[in-house]
């Protein structure tokens, strides 16, 4: 079935990402604020919350779901949530973003309830780097967790690095290395201005472009025609054809015109575009209507005749958007 959630523009929105918390046993200076306050419980929509809206989502034409946090692995209960998640009638994948900190414990269970892919962050392989990009992080429990995940057999598992100027970016070939000897795939990432981490981020703004030339210095590129509808855009090294290398690019290269996904906050806001504020507030209708869902589906149709074109980010360090990205669901 094609997707009945459609935009003004004609988009067809099959994709949708979940925050299930906005806690995080990490502080990484590009998503977070040193000193965070969470949300008090009453404000985060409740598992049965979740899984009502994952539900009426996929009965409506989303085929992928993308659990997300914070980090969704500190949520109680998650295992669960996925298992009743992935058997939805007419979802294609349920897949998980996570900082790999819990995943020597949780990648066999989440394997098993159904989670068929997993995208863990992974800024850096040098733990006092690794410490000072996430605050609080610990390299080696990441690096076990990654083994522990491709233990566990997920399809595929990505690693996503944010590359900063100074801080990270001579590191790009090693973490190459490391992923493609592993098989997997890795993204570079542009950081994008959400909420106000206390610094300019045009100072340590990385392009994509740069990054690519790093990596052909020691590897031969293949350009890759593969699209994965989303906003990444994907070489293949000519001598580790396993591994797809990945580029997003939300300044260099604008790819909201084929943009098919919305986002849900742990608050239940769901947000038509990473890049602007407006969302429409499906927790207070989830809770006005327990019965009925007809109110959450019309709500949802208009507000996405409201979905803008294009995110508007730029680097001269005026704060566009307020929400830090541990609330926007990844
Ligand atoms: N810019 C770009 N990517 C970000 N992430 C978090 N904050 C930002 C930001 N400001 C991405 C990182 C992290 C994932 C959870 O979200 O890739 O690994
Ligand atoms: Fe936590 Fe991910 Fe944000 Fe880092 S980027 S603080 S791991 S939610």
């Amino acid at each position: 079935m094609d997707s009945i959630l459609q935009d003004g523009f004609g988009r067809s929105i099959d994709y949708l990402r979940m925050s299930v918390t906005d806690r995080c046993d990490f502080r990484c200076v590009y998503c977070m604020a040193e000193d965070m306050t969470f949300l008090p419980r009453q404000q985060v929509l409740e598992l049965e919350e979740l899984y009502r809206l994952a539900a009426l989502f996929v009965g409506n034409g989303v085929k992928k779901i993308r659990l997300t946090g914070g980090e969704p692995l500190v949520r109680q209960g998650i295992v669960g949530l996925c298992e009743k998640i992935a058997v939805l009638p007419g979802l294609r994948e349920l897949v998980m973003t996570s900082n790999g900190s819990q995943l020597v414990r949780m990648a066999q269970p989440l394997a098993d309830a159904g989670v068929k892919r997993l995208n863990i962050s992974l800024d850096s392989l040098d733990p006092a780097r690794f410490r000072a990009i996430t605050r609080t992080g610990d390299l080696a429990q990441v690096l076990a967790g990654i083994d522990a995940a491709v233990a566990a057999g997920f399809a595929r598992i990505k690693l996503n690095t944010v590359v900063m100027q100074g801080r990270n970016a001579a590191e790009v070939l090693d973490l190459v290395d490391y992923a493609v000897n592993r098989g997997l795939d890795i993204s570079f990432i542009e950081e994008m201005p959400l909420g106000d981490v206390g610094r300019s981020r045009g100072e340590s703004y990385c392009s994509s472009d740069w990054v690519r030339e790093r990596i052909a210095e020691r590897y031969s590129l293949l350009d890759s025609t593969e699209q994965s509808g989303g906003p990444a855009s994907y070489v293949r090294l000519k001598d580790f054809p396993e591994s797809r290398i990945g580029f997003i690019s939300p300044h260099s290269h604008n790819f909201c015109a084929s943009c098919n996904r919305l986002r849900l906050t742990v608050e239940g806001r769901l947000l038509l575009c990473l890049g602007h504020e407006h969302s429409i507030d499906l927790r207070t209708l989830l809770r006005r209507y327990p019965e009925t869902n007809q109110p959450l589906l019309s709500a949802i149709q208009v507000g996405l005749l409201h979905k803008p074109m294009r995110h508007e980010f730029s680097l001269d360090g005026e704060v566009q958007v307020l929400r830090f990205m541990n609330a926007s669901g990844g």
